[in-house]
């Protein structure tokens, strides 16, 4: 019952943390620092700490591990970090210690869209280069590996919620473009509960890559309407007006230090109007999963 998680006081890993302490797994944290370290400890893990996250420490970590849990990931390449050193390197130091360690199953997140790298204009870039060749580092290993590819994961905590209720607040919502493309938001509690149905199931389980999607695609310019109404029955103010830039203006701004806090690629990730079955889900969890109004109000709550 002793679990690790990289990346484990990021947005996902703290509430992976907290759920599999709280069904009674011993749980470690891997991160860098000790800041990162307290917010493990007050997931319900034990912190390791290891700054540089060497292959050898990494394998004294997850040693005795049912399964490491690899979230240590970037979504751009901001302050100096590469998507080759920290995605696919680090991935591949990953898979290397769990083999040093004994440690079967690795549970990773990719991204949504990986599957259209080549075919898609706005999932050909280095983000998602960089999932893809971390998918074939597990891929060509001798480890059982299960991917998840999520759309954008919602709950308490996510980064999306809080900005864009403080902009309704403010009264006026900036959106690139007519809002058309879609995304399929999944509630972090139903993430959290996948992945640990992902390390308990039988070993030679198929399938061993999932869109990590919830159960309704949704426009964007529909998801802020909802996210709108759903705000406003908690009491919050959420009458705004929304503005369209163009999308050009977007990636300008994107390309030139960032578009409302977007790096170019993650601008990308928002446009790529992905969408996935969400049933392969269903059927590992034994579950419906989270419709998208309770998630969202799960964030709003929370925020
Ligand atoms: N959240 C979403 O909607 C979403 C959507 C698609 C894919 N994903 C994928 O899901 C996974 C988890 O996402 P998340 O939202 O939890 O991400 P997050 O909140 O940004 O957390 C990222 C984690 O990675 C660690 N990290 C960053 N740079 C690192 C480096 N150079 N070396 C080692 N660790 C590093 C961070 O630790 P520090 O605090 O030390 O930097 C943090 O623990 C990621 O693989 C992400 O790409 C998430």
């Amino acid at each position: 019952m002793r679990l690790v998680v990289t990346g484990a006081n990021g947005f996902v890993g703290r509430h992976v943390v907290a759920h599999a302490a709280g069904s009674g797994w011993d749980v470690s944290g891997v991160v860098r620092s000790n800041g990162a370290a307290r917010v493990v400890g007050g997931s319900g893990g034990h912190p390791v700490t290891l700054p540089d996250l060497e292959r050898d420490a990494l394998s004294r970590a997850f040693e005795g591990s049912r399964a490491v849990v690899h979230l240590a990931q970037i979504g751009a390449e901001r302050g100096g970090q590469s998507y080759e050193a920290v995605n696919v390197d680090l991935t591949g130091r990953v898979v290397e210690a769990c083999r040093r360690a004994g440690v079967r199953r690795i549970v990773y997140f990719s991204g949504l869209g990986v599957a259209r790298y080549g075919m898609s204009r706005r999932c050909t870039n280095g983000y998602f280069r960089s999932k893809l060749a971390a998918e074939a580092l597990l891929v060509r290993s001798d480890r059982e590996g299960v991917v998840f590819r999520p759309s954008y994961i919602v709950g308490p905590g996510d980064a999306f919620v809080p900005t864009v209720l403080a902009a309704m607040a403010e009264g006026e919502v900036e959106r690139p473009g007519d809002g058309s493309y879609r995304m399929q938001p999944i509630a972090v509690a139903d993430a959290t509960a996948l992945v640990l149905a992902a390390v308990t199931r039988p070993s030679g389980a198929f399938p061993t890559v999932f869109d990590l999607v919830g159960p309704e695609p949704v426009s964007f310019a529909h998801l802020l309407d909802r996210l709108a109404r759903v705000a406003r029955e908690d009491g919050r103010p959420a009458r705004h007006r929304v503005r369209e830039v163009a999308i050009a203006e977007a990636e300008r701004r994107a390309r030139d230090g960032g578009y409302q806090g977007m790096l170019p690629d993650e601008l990308d990730c928002l446009l790529c109007d992905e969408i996935a079955d969400h049933h392969p889900l269903e059927a590992l969890l034994g579950r419906r999963l989270t419709p998208l109004d309770t998630a969202l109000a799960a964030a709003v709550r929370a925020a």
